[in-house]
């Protein structure tokens, strides 16, 4: 029997959507720490609540720096079969202290052994969308004929190819890269998780998503288009010891391995994100007299279920 069943799912979706609530009290006050903790200390009380027997294996960090939910913490009551779990409590701390858009409470869930155990350094990505013959985008190809392949095979000029990329200096030249070609740039302040699954809706006008993030958001992105169809690639960048350490400490022995999807996320699985400030992809929380308003979106793989969870309930 699978165990990536719906009634799972809408279990686990109650920690992002306490996570988002959580978090979203500390909208717009510029306090990245106080939101971020809000958030992990709701989604672990909920996740401790889940009759499973979890263990983290993308987390808040190493159990010395975080006090919870971090890398091999075990998480449920313990029973029934082991799963992995991924999460990111709050995808987008200065999105949140900023009240910005797109801030979201992310986590996915697999069997044991499903998610790669990614370590916490940067890594290179690239993916798109679903309907493309498998590979006309590669991470190790230049960029300018990546964007001419996914336009060619759209159907499309190159000019109105739109590529999602995260504003940081080390995405110069991509970017120059990019626009030398002729597409369409959308950059973005933070949240690579967002970016990536807006490659599968085509109302956003981003049709791929590339450059460096977070590996941990990384295998949460993948483990999205899993659920919903596309492609992506990644590779771990490793820059100093200390990285080489973190990720040969989660078990990496190729340090230079370009990942498939399926490698990144090797069973069936769930992803789960809830709105925290309004976004592209999802409503944010808002509180209107006494009762709070979420927006989540619940994607199971095993089952194909894409099911978007518009809640309303009492605050407190
Ligand atoms: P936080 O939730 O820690 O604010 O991270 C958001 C994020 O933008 C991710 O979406 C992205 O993968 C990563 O940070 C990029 O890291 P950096 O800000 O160092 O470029």
């Amino acid at each position: 029997m699978n165990a990536i069943t719906d009634e799972l799912a809408f279990a686990v979706a109650r920690a992002p959507i306490a996570a988002a609530i959580a978090a979203a009290q500390f909208t717009g006050r510029g306090d990245e720490r106080a939101a971020d903790q809000a958030a992990v200390d709701a989604m672990r009380a909920m996740l401790n609540a889940l009759p499973i027997k979890g263990r983290v294996v993308i987390g808040e960090g190493e159990r010395d720096n975080a006090p919870m939910l971090f890398v091999g913490e075990e998480v449920g009551k313990g029973q029934g079969p082991a799963f992995d779990i991924a999460l990111d409590p709050l995808e987008g701390t200065t999105l949140t202290a900023k009240a910005k858009a797109n801030a979201l409470s992310v986590i996915a869930i697999a069997p044991k052994g499903g998610l790669l155990h990614a370590p916490d350094t940067y890594m290179d990505k690239i993916a798109i969308g679903a309907g493309f013959d498998d590979g006309i985008v590669d991470l190790d190809k230049p960029i300018e004929q990546n964007v001419r392949a996914l336009a060619r095979a759209k159907g499309v000029k190159v000019e109105e190819v739109g590529v999602c990329v995260l504003d940081r200096p080390r995405h110069a030249s991509l970017i120059e890269g990019l626009r030398a070609v002729g597409a369409r740039v959308h950059l973005i302040g933070d949240g690579d998780i967002a970016g990536v699954i807006n490659c599968t809706k085509p109302e956003t006008g981003i049709d791929m998503y590339v450059g460096s993030g977070g590996a941990p958001e990384g295998v949460l992105a993948a483990a999205a288009l899993k659920c919903v169809g596309g492609q992506f690639q990644g590779r771990l960048v490793i820059r100093n010891d200390q990285e080489r350490a973190r990720a040969e400490a989660a078990g990496i022995e190729d340090l230079k391995r370009r990942y498939t999807l399926d490698e990144l996320v090797s069973t069936d699985a769930i992803f789960i994100a809830t709105g925290v400030t309004p976004g592209s992809l999802l409503d944010g929380v808002r509180f209107i007299s006494g009762l709070v308003h979420t927006d989540t979106l619940v994607l199971n793989s095993a089952t194909r279920t894409m099911a978007e969870l518009r809640l309303q309930q009492p605050l407190g």
